[in-house]
């Protein structure tokens, strides 16, 4: 009963975090594209002499959009000024609930793999939270020092360090647990320039203009910086969101790996699109195939190769023992797994008949990958899964 509950407050937060997200993002896209169409008025026009640096016309909704950009500060602040930062704020939040409900109440099986390493959930918690405000810390140390005045140099070292990051947590987590941290490192760097350097800027801003001063133009400078970050680690941070669906990511031996040249091809095709908004769409229309052939690239690189012959035939009675003390404590219409009052993702393993339904992802998920048992708790050995590779290979024959 608390179990079910405990699986709707999941779906809540998640639901939550996905709208928030969508906000956030859609925003965040929306005003980068109109920062890098904004044309400038008229040399000495009315709007040039009023401080306007930039406007554009756009159409939607059955209206038409005239948008103008002042190039510091209006002479008057308006009384209703619209601020968006509490998507940003409740992005973050609900990833974080979700992370501690699935992540760390459930570090046994979703954060630990003990044939990766075996650290008690205290342990990995520890390691994970330091990772992630860890990850901040560096990364704003990284904004504030010299390295920040050269554009492609800041881009290369950060994505280095990410991946190095990647490859670290990938040594003591579960490939999808080193995968959503990497995810939560790079979120929280989003969220925390939002809070740390984009607002306070922004509040700086209209303070001045309130005080009728000319606004300091460097924090701006700075929250201009962070945002272009932020507009880079978009497309990285929602493919790691989904990634926990396609366990031939996170599950392959170099995942960490897999994940660095899966961010280049969303940082290249982001790219791109700054591009074009800038109206160079023919100067970076090559990084499109390139994003293409690169991802291709991957996925051919990360097939599972030399599907070994059968050395010898495995019986119905040896497999269904391997999925019956493995998987099944879990995967019953009635679970014995403490963790489970009902049948995860709706996948049993009870009866020769659902064996055998389920012999494509039972592979897939024990054989291409290691992703089940989750966190191995089951202790499933790579001989087992060697043997139920090739019941399935053979055609998964449930007579014995
Ligand atoms: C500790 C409990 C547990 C054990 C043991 C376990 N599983 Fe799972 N299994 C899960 C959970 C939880 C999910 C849902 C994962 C998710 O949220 O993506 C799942 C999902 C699956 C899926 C569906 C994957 C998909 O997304 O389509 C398959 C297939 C599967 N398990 C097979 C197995 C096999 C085969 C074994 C034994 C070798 C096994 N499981 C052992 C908990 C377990």
């Amino acid at each position: 009963m608390e179990l079910n509950l405990l699986e709707w407050v999941q779906l809540a937060v998640r639901w939550i975090h996905m709208i928030t997200g969508i906000a956030w993002i859609g925003a965040s896209f929306y005003f980068v594209w109109l920062d890098m169409n904004l044309t400038p008025p008229a040399k000495d026009g009315d709007k040039d002499k009023a401080g306007v640096g930039g406007e554009l016309w756009a159409v939607h909704g059955g209206g038409f959009y005239e948008v103008q950009k002042y190039r510091l500060a209006p002479p008057e602040i308006p009384p209703v000024l619209h601020w968006f930062k509490y998507e940003a704020y409740f992005t973050w939040l609900s990833g974080f609930v979700l992370l501690s409900i699935l992540y760390y109440f459930g570090a046994d099986i979703y954060l630990i793999d003990r044939s990766i390493a075996d650290i008690s959930p205290d342990v990995a918690i520890l390691i994970g939270l330091g990772s992630i405000f860890g990850g901040w810390i560096v990364y704003d140390l990284l904004c504030k020092s010299p390295l920040i005045n050269n554009q492609a140099v800041f881009g290369v070292v950060l994505f280095l360090l990410l991946t190095a990051a990647a490859f670290g947590l990938s040594q003591v987590f579960s490939g999808r647990g080193a995968y959503i941290h990497v995810g939560a490192i790079m979120g929280t760097i989003m969220a925390a320039n939002v809070l740390m350097i984009i607002i306070p800027g922004q509040r700086a801003l209209v303070n001045a203009a309130k005080r009728g001063e000319t606004p300091d133009p460097r924090p701006g400078l700075w929250a201009k910086q962070r945002s272009l970050h932020n507009n880079y680690f978009t497309l990285p941070v929602l493919f790691i969101m989904i990634s926990s669906h396609y366990p031939m990511t996170f599950g392959n031996t170099y995942g960490w790996l897999l994940l660095a040249g899966i961010s280049l091809v969303g940082v290249l095709v982001r790219h791109y699109f700054n591009l074009k908004n800038q109206g160079k769409a023919k100067q970076g229309f090559i990084l499109l195939p390139i994003a293409f052939v690169l991802f291709f690239a991957i996925a051919i690189a990360a097939m599972p190769r030399g599907s070994s012959e059968p050395e010898q035939t495995v019986s119905f009675a040896t497999a269904e023992r391997i999925i019956l003390d493995r998987c099944t404590s879990c995967h019953a219409a009635s679970p014995t797994d403490e963790n489970y009052d009902a049948p995860p993702k709706g996948v049993r393993l009870e009866t020769p008949a659902q064996m055998a339904r389920e012999k494509t992802r039972i592979r897939q998920q024990t054989v291409s990958t290691k992703t089940m048992p989750l966190g191995n708790v089951t202790n499933m050995t790579d001989e087992e899964r060697k043997l139920l590779g090739w019941w399935i290979q053979q055609g998964a024959s449930t007579a014995n």
